[in-house]
């Protein structure tokens, strides 16, 4: 078993970043809206503006109460898009009940989406022409093309299906060429088909789902599950211990998939200021 190590990983992606954001003539700035005070949430985004300062770009901070409304968050947000000085605009994730979060998501210039959760950059994805990847996924991707895992031909099997996670990481395997199988809730036999995954995705959210008894000798194994035990321990979607001496290569929970997520953020938010200011032409990613 070997480690995929998103520590060190990320820390090279964002040195890049800052050194590319210091040959800028001007500061990029990402706008991270935070609804209400969730403390996992006001962790998250204290995080993202604090590496968007380390990287030499400007955060700004939009903090709005808990109890707002669905037109008023889409005001706030279209005053974002409208802002030359604003290049790139995250709203935190859950937002409260009483907003329909794909209206949020709508509402966000999709030059701007650097979490790409827009419809059209997810559209994009999934038509093989990505702009804005979503974070994680993407983060993702860069971990296995880091280790030299080749997709082509293998069987990836994703198990959660969200618009964060299961579904973009997904589009993502299948434009890499790999055969992919979606799994979620409703599966049936979920662990013999976990069982055929030469790479393994878990990004559902449930603490050690996946044991040694539903993974395959020498799978690759990434673990995108950050959840926080009721002795506040953080724990992925997978049974490390169990697992670590089945897979060839395998993701910790923390310093696997979770430090990338801020990486591939800062990415994103300056390819969407290059895209912005530096002529016409449209960078991939
Ligand atoms: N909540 C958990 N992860 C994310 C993310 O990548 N983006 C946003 N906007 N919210 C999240």
């Amino acid at each position: 078993m070997k480690l995929m190590d998103g520590k060190k990983l990320s820390a090279r992606v964002k040195d890049d970043v800052k050194r590319q954001a210091a040959d800028l003539k001007q500061t990029p700035c990402l706008a991270v809206v935070l609804v209400g005070s969730d403390p996992a949430s006001k962790l998250y985004v204290e995080m993202k503006e604090a590496a968007c300062k380390e990287a030499g770009m400007r955060a700004r901070n939009v903090k709005l109460a808990e109890t707002i409304g669905e037109d008023e968050l889409i005001q706030a947000i279209e005053k974002l898009n409208a802002d030359d000085g604003v290049h790139g605009i995250l709203v935190q994730l859950p937002l409260p009940k009483q907003i329909a979060e794909e209206k949020i998501l709508e509402a966000i210039d999709p030059a701007k989406d650097v979490d790409g959760l827009h419809p059209l950059n997810a559209g994009k994805l999934a038509a093989g022409q990505p702009v804005f990847i979503p974070c994680t996924p993407k983060g993702i991707m860069r971990l296995l093309e880091e280790y030299g895992v080749k997709l082509e031909g293998k069987h990836a099997v994703v198990v959660g299906r969200s618009v964060l996670l299961g579904k973009p990481v997904a589009a993502l395997l299948l434009n890499g060429n790999a055969t992919v199988t979606i799994c979620h809730s409703k599966t049936k036999n979920l662990d013999e088909i976990t069982k055929q995954a030469d790479v393994l995705v878990a990004a559902v959210g449930r603490p050690k789902l996946i044991g040694a008894e539903m993974v395959k000798d020498g799978a690759v194994v990434i673990d995108a599950g950050t959840n926080r035990l009721p002795d506040g321990a953080l724990c992925g979607d997978v049974d490390f211990e169990a697992v670590k001496d089945k897979a060839s290569l395998i993701t910790p929970v923390p310093g696997g998939v979770g430090p990338m997520t801020i990486a591939m953020l800062l990415e994103n938010t300056l390819l969407a200021f290059k895209n912005q200011t530096l002529g016409k032409e449209k960078r991939r990613c």
